[in-house]
């Protein structure tokens, strides 16, 4: 029999974690559980990763691990050990999926609209590296990482998926509008890799009209899929169409390591009262389960969650209000109950036409590079140097059209992102914080560290400078960044 490994967590974990066990136990699901340390309290123990060296040990060994809400310290410095622990443990797909649930309420529910939504967000790169610093006083500056490896993983991931499930469209939701490198480089992937795909249909749709749409037509959409962050805020908004977090499984997908777990917290305001609603971790692992290829007990315990919810047991945060709130264990209780019965509406088959990769335990000796092959040559083209200045703008124009550099020229300022040279309003407000751009003067040349110390040099001699970044162009003289 399998083992997996098990983390409570903290606050409601311990009370919501024995529920779902008690569950799968009555219901004779084939797994050991070995229980592994993680969570604040771990921390607060000593260990700043929030998970003791067996614990990572343990769970780099069994490859799944099922995990109740972990509590955050407060304070700078310390790592979410949730964002630690997928992106330590490379799960790139964050996969989440909402559906109509009996007696749950929802808008949705009242109009006779019934919502199966899933949301596939990429959950390693984004912003979620946190690698954020003040560039000065008045400017934090983050750095948002989309790879081209990192999007093929995910997005081929997501199509598998899709396929396995019969989902018949895929959508990518993205603000490449905007963010034309970054969400281009997702967007560009999407359609290279839905070509493979050609009984699936795609289509792209930018972030906020996709708010707006799934608020106003969920059921138009079958499979979403985003960046880290933009999918966790569209995940959520998904959440809220079906019932709220509570109703929300996770999975945190990788090639060796998955992750199941809730994605509401540790509830800090209930913890102990024996009133928290287990749903959201029961229909997680029920997606752990199914992931196992563990199809037969899977259905059963579904079908006796939807029994349960269409005899109206609930626990004090959800449901009619006319039947009365049971504990987390009652709660449980009834679903235990009602193993083997079928609900009346939305039977979930025994054993579904699909399984998935249940094949993850890949063991790894070294790290795995994920890179692009064939890799086109990028040449050096300029450099945009970030400063910080006082005088007046136009003075700082002068002082930067001044300099007679070897190979490099002028080409444009910038303030918060907004052009002021050679395009310029007085209306625009500006920091003292700018965005000096030069290029090379002549494409023939090429740059080398000589050109960079030159600039450098007399800028530094003028002017207080933050930062640089290096500009690359591509073999057929494309820009590989923003314009000013
Ligand atoms: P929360 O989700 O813990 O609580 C928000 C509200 O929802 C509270 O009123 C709570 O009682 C209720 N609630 C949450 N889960 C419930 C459940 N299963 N049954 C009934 N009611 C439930 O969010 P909050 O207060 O922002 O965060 C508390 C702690 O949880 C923080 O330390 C945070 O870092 C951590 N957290 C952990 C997560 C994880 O482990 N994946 C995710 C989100 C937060």
């Amino acid at each position: 029999m399998k083992t997996i490994a098990i983390a409570k967590g903290d606050g409601i974990g311990n009370e919501i974690m024995q529920a779902v066990l008690s569950v799968f136990q009555a219901a004779e699901v084939p797994l050991n559980f070995q229980e592994v340390d993680m969570g604040k309290w771990v921390y607060d123990k000593g260990f700043p990763q929030g998970m003791t060296p067996e614990a990572k040990q343990t769970v780099e060994s069994l490859g799944i691990l099922f995990k109740g809400p972990m509590e955050t310290p407060k304070g700078k410095g310390v790592r979410s050990i949730n964002v630690t622990a997928r992106k330590t443990w490379n799960t790139f797909a964050n996969i989440r999926i909402f559906r109509t649930l009996p007696n749950v309420e929802t808008i949705f529910s009242k109009a006779g609209i019934p919502i199966n939504l899933t949301v596939i967000r990429e959950n390693i790169e984004d912003t979620y590296g946190g690698i954020e610093h003040f560039l000065n006083y008045d400017v934090a500056l983050c750095r948002r990482f989309i790879s081209r490896p990192g999007c093929e993983e995910v997005i081929k991931y997501s199509f598998e998926y899709a396929r396995k499930m019969g989902h018949r469209l895929v959508t990518c939701g993205h603000k490449a509008n905007i963010m034309k490198l970054t969400d281009g480089i997702f967007l560009e992937t999407f359609y290279n890799i839905a070509k493979e795909y050609p009984e699936i249909q795609v289509n792209d749709v930018i972030v906020d009209d996709l708010c707006m749409k799934l608020v106003t037509q969920p059921q138009k959409f079958q499979l979403i899929l985003l960046t880290n962050l933009q999918g966790d805020i569209v995940s959520d908004l998904c959440a809220g169409l079906v019932g709220g977090l509570g109703f929300a499984p996770s999975s945190n997908i990788g090639n060796s390591i998955c992750i199941f777990e809730a994605v509401h917290g540790t509830a800090p305001d209930i913890a102990g009262k024996n009133m928290a609603n287990p749903t959201a971790l029961l229909l997680s692992g029920l997606g752990m389960l199914r992931h196992l290829g563990i199809m037969h007990q899977a259905a059963l315990i579904e079908n006796a969650l939807y029994v349960s919810l269409e005899n109206n047991d609930r626990t004090i945060d959800f449901g009619n209000k006319a039947y009365p709130a049971l504990s987390t264990t009652e709660f449980v209780k009834t679903i235990i109950a009602n193993l083997g019965n079928s609900p009346k509406k939305s039977i979930i088959p025994d054993l579904p036409n699909y399984v998935l990769d249940s094949n993850h335990l890949n063991t790894i000796v070294e790290n795995k590079i994920i890179s692009t092959h064939n890799k086109p040559t990028m040449y050096l083209n300029g450099y945009d140097f970030f400063i910080e200045s006082s005088t007046p703008p136009q003075t700082l124009i002068d002082l930067c059209l001044q300099p007679q550099l070897t190979h490099l020229k002028l080409t444009g300022i910038s303030n918060r992102g907004t052009q002021i040279w050679p395009n310029f309003s007085v209306y625009t407000d500006l920091l003292e914080t700018y965005c000096c751009r030069f290029e090379r003067n002549d494409n023939q040349v090429q740059l080398g560290t000589s050109d960079f110390l030159e600039l450098y040099h007399f800028l530094s001699k003028n002017i207080k400078i933050l930062s640089t970044e290096s500009l690359f162009t591509n073999q057929e003289g494309h820009k590989m960044y923003s314009t000013i």
